[in-house]
């Protein structure tokens, strides 16, 4: 019964990314719309429910748990979840971790260690404050520098998430991979998908592929490509004279779909099996109907059987293509 989950496309699904809240205290552009219809609190599935949840997956095969947004750090009673699912590491579960806004850090560091949580992915697209709060639409860089020092402080390995956006960060390339060596983080740079509200702000003007950043970066360093990965979309160079990691997550220019591995839940409790393509299942019915998991599991693997080979995004007809009218923090990325 417990066979693991393979897609049609023989790939095997080990990891899971899970959306807790709808919320975040930020409005990225990229991600949100500046005034957002959030969901009603009694739409979201409980944290027992997504207790529930994680541990049917766990026990699907699922090693890697990604702990999404929104910003997770801000659902009520959120590290009580932690705590809960941390008994699942070593027991099925390999890695525990969430990729976060970075706010809330400050106050939350140390007990995510104690949860078992080793590394977290904080997305930060420049160093310049007001640069910082424009795209943010009102964040605070300084409380996100906090949060991170206090994550580095308390023994979390940081990857620092920048989304390569043309004519906003480009002019600050080495100051991020400077600052991201000088702090002993990894950085990762992602190429901008076409999701969300394209109607303000031009995504192909600000498109900016990330063969040209690295272009860029192999005019100053020596890029050693690196063959190891951390179970999601990245691929890695080291830069041979400061020895640091950067990471590039190319939807666009290297479509990394072939060696796909996750599927993602949103806070609703619907399986999104690409992040690309529209096509989801409700596990909150089946969640619901039953205390017995079968329901559950056999909604996942039929769901499963049908995730599609990728996404369509695409922008070099000089037009966006593939676009996604729902928001990135619909899914958590
Ligand atoms: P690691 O465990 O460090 O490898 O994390 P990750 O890259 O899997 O997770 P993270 O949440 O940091 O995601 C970084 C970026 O990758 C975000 O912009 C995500 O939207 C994007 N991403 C993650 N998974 C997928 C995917 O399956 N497809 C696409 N197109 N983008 C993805
Ligand atoms: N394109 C690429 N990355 C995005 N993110 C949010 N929206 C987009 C987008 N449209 C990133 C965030 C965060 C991660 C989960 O997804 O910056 O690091
Ligand atoms: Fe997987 Fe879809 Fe992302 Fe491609 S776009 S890597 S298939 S989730």
């Amino acid at each position: 019964a417990n066979a693991p989950l393979i897609d049609p496309f023989a790939r095997p699904i080990t990891y899971l990314r899970v959306s807790v809240t709808d919320r975040c205290d930020f409005r990225c552009v990229y991600c949100m719309a500046e005034h957002m219809q959030f969901l009603p609190k009694a739409d979201l599935l409980t944290l027992e429910e997504l207790d529930r949840l994680c541990t049917s997956f766990i026990g699907l095969g699922v090693r890697k748990l990604r702990i999404t947004g929104g910003e997770p750090l801000v659902r009520r009673g959120i590290m009580g979840f932690f705590r809960q699912i941390s008994r699942h590491l070593g027991e099925g579960l390999d890695e525990l971790t969430l990729t976060t806004n970075g706010s809330q850090l400050g106050k939350y560091a140390q007990e995510l260690v104690d949860c078992g949580v080793r590394r977290v992915n904080v997305s930060l697209d420049t160093l310049d404050p007001e640069k910082f709060a424009r795209i943010t639409r009102w964040g605070r860089l300084q409380q996100v520098l906090d949060g991170i020092e206090a994550a580095a402080r308390a023994g979390l390995r940081v990857k620092i998430n920048a989304v390569a956006l043309k004519g906003v960060n480009d002019s600050e390339l080495f100051d991020l991979v400077n600052w991201c060596g000088q702090q002993g983080h990894d950085l990762t740079f992602i190429e901008v998908m076409p999701m969300g509200d394209l109607g303000n702000e031009d995504r192909l003007d600000q498109y900016w592929p990330l063969t040209d950043l690295r272009a860029q970066l192999a005019q100053r360093f020596t890029l050693i490509d690196l063959a190891e990965r951390t179970g999601g979309p990245a691929r890695y160079v080291q830069l041979q004279e400061t020895g640091q990691k950067i990471g590039f997550i190319t939807p666009l220019t290297h479509n990394f779909c072939e060696s796909c591995n996750r599927v993602r839940v949103t806070c609703t409790g619907e399986l999104y099996m690409c992040l690309g393509q529209e096509d989801r299942a409700d596990l909150r019915a089946p969640l619901r109907a039953s205390e017995d998991d079968a329901p559950l599991q056999e909604a996942v693997r039929a769901a499963i059987a049908r995730k599609p080979k990728g996404h369509d995004f695409d922008y070099s007809r000089q037009s966006v293509g593939g676009q996604m009218t729902r928001h990135m923090s619909h899914t958590g990325g």
